[in-house]
């Protein structure tokens, strides 16, 4: 069976020529009434019975007239009334298009304002569902994007993933212009439904072009009676808003994320040549200041490497800030030696990699396995006067690890630490954000080995 489009006859009113024919039938009819009664009964009828035997004549033809005639006219009423009732269709649904035009006006991320357009449409047309694709860049006919109206989340869930363009939603891409069908599922192009999708049959689809660019599909389907001709057309006035209201969105948003690149570029590079470099001359000057002169007393000399060590944090910080700005990912084998090269001079540390797993760490977790190697190496220099230091990574599929190894002196790890010692409480708390762990071992005079271990997912 072909799909079946239904057609809806625009309805000329013939009004004219049956007022014609009627009058000339009804002066017809007397006339024929006359010579009927002149020929075929007045020959044979008394005198006396003449008068009734017209009246009969007229009576009967006049009756079969007006049936006829008002027969005709009851059918015009009614022609008259459905056209009535079509142009207050017509007229509803253009009110609900000048609604449908401002509903569409709603401000949010171009995801919002595409969302919004499919409830819109949906709430429009009277249809159940609705959606609206989104094609990829690069590939005109691959859906990349699905958004859909009147089907929960739930449902959602147990439909498996968004169709991708093959089958009737192709069709419309392909075609480029509107198909309206009663039974979806007549279609040729028709491929059917994964498990657990709802009921459709009814289906309008159709582009939303903008300066003849296709910015997306939209598909109405399951309208109670099915669309019509005049449903479709104003769908059809409906897309071209929608695809202008899209193409705008999508304008600003270009826009908007070009100007956030530029001014996080801008942010980025201020914060390296400025405050990265302030911070820089600093710490070098304090080094300095530690190493040459000699009057320095024992607390001021402490005093002085702690400031240092808190300005190398801090610029491992604002190094990983500048990154993230510029959302670029992080190679934590570089990152690592870049630290530990702020540190000071590496002679005394040695790094071991098992792996290159690292390459997947995520920024974040690379940012607090940084800062707590950097602690674990600052204690095993300042409290375990360690000379040498072995940074060793390795990983699972299932975990990655990081020991901080060292051979100084030791020490016994006292379970409530005063409040004044806050690296291994840190190290700890930035291990607990990624399930991961903490653990420490110390032997007086051997060496402490730091382990931090956290799943990959
Ligand atoms: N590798 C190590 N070798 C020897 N002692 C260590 C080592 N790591 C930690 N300790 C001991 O554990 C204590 C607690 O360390 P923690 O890093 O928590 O505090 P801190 O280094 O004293 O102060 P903060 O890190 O807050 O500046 C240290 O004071 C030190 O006595
Ligand atoms: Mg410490």
């Amino acid at each position: 069976m072909p799909p079946s489009i239904d057609h809806h006859d625009s309805n000329r009113s013939p009004v004219k020529p049956w007022r014609w024919i009627a009058t000339i039938m009804a002066m017809a009819g007397v006339g024929g009434a006359m010579v009927l009664f002149h020929y075929a009964a007045a020959p044979y009828l008394p005198q006396g019975w003449h008068d009734l035997a017209l009246a009969v004549i007229l009576i009967i033809g006049t009756g079969f007239f007006s049936y006829f005639v008002f027969g005709i006219l009851s059918q015009q009423q009614k022609a008259v009334t459905l056209a009535n009732q079509r142009l207050e269709r017509q007229r509803d649904g253009l009110t609900a298009l000048r609604e449908a035009s401002y509903a569409m006006t709603t401000v949010g991320d171009w995801h919002d304002i595409v969302q919004n357009v499919v409830d819109v449409a949906r709430k429009l047309t009277g249809a159940r569902y609705a959606a609206l694709a989104v094609l990829e860049v690069d590939d005109s006919y691959t859906i990349s994007q699905f958004f859909t109206s009147g089907i929960s989340a739930e449902e959602m869930a147990t439909m498996g993933p968004f169709p991708t363009g093959r089958g009737l939603l192709g069709e419309v891409i392909r075609h480029r212009r509107p198909i309206r069908l009663k039974r979806l599922q007549d279609h040729p192009a028709s491929v059917g439904f994964p498990p657990n999708h709802p009921k459709m049959e009814s289906f309008l689809g159709l582009p939303l072009l903008y300066q003849n660019q296709v910015m997306g599909h939209l598909y109405l389907t399951e309208k109670e009676g099915g669309f019509t001709t005049d449903d479709q057309a104003i769908v059809e006035l409906f897309a071209r808003q929608a695809a202008a209201v899209i193409a705008n969105a999508r304008f600003y948003q270009d826009r908007e994320s070009f100007a956030t690149l530029k001014e996080r570029e801008r942010i980025g590079r201020d914060l390296h040549d400025g405050v990265l470099q302030t911070l820089y001359g600093t710490t070098l000057s304090i080094d300095n200041l530690v190493d040459s002169v000699e009057t320095l007393d024992a607390f001021t000399t402490k005093e002085l490497v702690r400031i240092s060590e808190t300005l190398g944090l801090l610029m491992t910080e604002i190094r990983f800030f500048i990154q993230s700005l510029e959302s670029t990912s992080i190679d934590f084998k570089i990152a690592l030696t870049d630290m530990l090269r702020r540190q000071g001079p590496m002679d005394d540390i040695a790094m071991e990699f098992d792996d290159t797993q690292y390459l997947d760490l995520h920024p974040e977790r690379i940012h607090d396995l940084l800062l707590s190697i950097q602690e674990a190496v600052s204690n095993a220099r300042s409290h375990g006067h360690a000379s040498h230091i072995l940074v060793h990574w390795h990983s699972t599929s299932e975990c990655y690890q990081v020991q901080v190894t060292d051979d100084g002196e030791g020490f016994v790890p006292q379970p409530d630490a005063t409040h004044t010692h806050f690296g291994v409480r840190n190290i700890s708390k930035r291990m607990d954000k990624w399930n991961g762990s903490m653990d420490i071992q110390s032997r007086l005079h051997e060496g402490t080995t730091v382990t931090l271990t956290a799943p990959w997912l």
